[in-house]
């Protein structure tokens, strides 16, 4: 019987990120060394009550209402008021079996197009095409610290016909990068002029190496969903749970998210939510991990920006998460020299040369021509450096050479990068 495969989705690749993972362990397999700064995993594990708690809740075996166990929606709620200052309420949080599958399914509700500031995450785009969405790509500038403007949001509002929803991701993957409460109640202003729907992803917000997240739903809270889940700030990204949290005025689309939902996944594994409602109430625990995870990030984040700007290459410092953005404009002519003059080249080459695995800028929505690409600094022992952090006074200066024993893989990758840069 011949199978047909509708037009649209003959070309759709595998997500980009899980792509290059099995690409590394395959180069790996052969026996090549590979330094791997492509996929964007939490090094750290799971702190132990909460694994404790999956563990006493292996045995619950029920399915589970579709938006979710309602203690949890309660604490994910309890805990928004508390943390972000936001007003939402149990009846609003919907758990998903991520937050990948809520944005799919949200974008699956909407009528209208999507605008989405690049560089940005890599499914948003590719989500949008399997649900036939129209995607707007707006070009950010490495001169604006890859931030959206309110007036080029303005005119991307204007320059198409249904620009119903904006995805606004900070502290961002790929750039690290984030917003202030400036720049974010200007924005906001700019959605509630034009009616726009904000779906603002802050999967990271709990990973601002200050601990100074602010959600855009303080300054627009009638029109934002706000996204977000235990993958990164938790490490349990192959835990698979992940939330929206709507405001009263959005239940209605709420319900219809919800209702699709029910069609597919029909609820998330029900000990996971068990195990989260520790998670999200655990605050002492949390707080302490949440501590030491956000000054090793830090110090590891600001290491690779600062050695591969100190060589030559553009890079912003971040601000949270665990992701740089590097641009390699400045080695344009002597890469050209070489037969790289795009960054899927630039990856590939470097990849070859170097065993180091960065994920080209063409996958985060920016034109292939250009000479970037994602670093995610993950590569440690996330284990050992919380050891070695919880060691040292929190009020007391710590430094990477407190963690090189934990982390001499990712620095001999950066120091590589660099090399192979000079030497061309
Ligand atoms: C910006 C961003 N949003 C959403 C997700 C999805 O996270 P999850 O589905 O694990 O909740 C990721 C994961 O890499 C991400 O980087």
């Amino acid at each position: 019987m011949p199978h047909k495969i509708h037009p649209h989705l003959q070309n759709l690749k595998q997500s980009a990120t899980l792509a290059i993972n099995k690409y590394c362990g395959e180069l790996e397999t052969s026996g090549k060394t590979i330094f791997r700064f492509g996929l964007g995993q939490s090094p750290f594990p799971v702190p132990d009550s909460i694994v404790s708690s999956l563990e006493g809740n292996a045995y619950r075996k029920d399915y589970l209402p579709v938006e979710g166990l309602y203690a949890l929606r309660q604490a994910v709620a309890e805990f928004h008021q508390k943390i972000d200052k936001t007003d939402f309420e149990p009846e609003g949080i919907m758990i998903g079996p991520g937050s990948k599958e809520l944005v799919f399914t949200l974008q699956l509700a909407m009528e209208g197009s999507t605008l989405i500031p690049s560089p940005c995450w890599v499914s948003y785009g590719p989500q949008g095409q399997i649900v036939h969405r129209e995607i707007h790509y707006i070009q950010t500038q490495y001169e604006n610290n890859w931030r959206l403007l309110p007036d080029q949001l303005e005119s991307a509002i204007h320059s198409i016909e249904s620009p119903h929803m904006l995805i606004l991701n900070y502290p961002g993957n790929p750039d690290g990068g984030t917003y202030t409460p400036e720049e974010l109640s200007a924005l906001a202003a700019v959605c509630r002029k034009n009616d726009v729907l904000v779906l603002s992803d802050e999967i990271y917000g709990r990973m601002h190496h200050q601990g100074d997240h602010i959600s855009i739903a303080r300054y627009y809270p009638e029109g934002t969903i706000v996204s977000s889940g235990l993958s990164k700030w938790c490490g349990a990204g192959g835990w698979r749970l992940g939330h929206f949290a709507f405001p009263r005025e959005l239940y209605g689309l709420k319900n219809v998210v919800a209702s699709i939902s029910s069609e597919t996944f029909s609820c998330v594994s029900t000990p996971i939510q068990y195990a989260a409602v520790q998670a999200y109430t655990d605050y002492k625990t949390v707080d302490e991990y949440l501590i030491h995870s956000r000054r090793l990030l830090s110090i590891v984040g600001s290491y690779c920006a600062n050695s591969l700007a100190k060589a030559g290459v553009r890079v912003r410092a971040p601000s949270g998460a665990f992701y740089l953005f590097p641009d390699f404009e400045n080695f344009r002519e002597k890469l050209t020299e070489r037969g790289i003059t795009n960054s899927p080249t630039l990856c590939e080459q470097l990849l070859q040369d170097t065993g180091v695995a960065l994920l080209s800028g063409s996958e985060f929505g920016r034109d292939a021509t250009e000479l970037n690409a994602r670093l995610a600094y993950i590569n440690f022992d996330g284990r050992k450096a919380l050891k070695i952090s919880r060691k040292i006074p929190t009020d007391k200066t710590m430094t990477i050479d407190d963690i090189i024993p934990v982390c001499a893989n990712l620095i001999e990758a950066i120091e590589r990068i660099i090399k192979w840069l000079q030497a061309y």
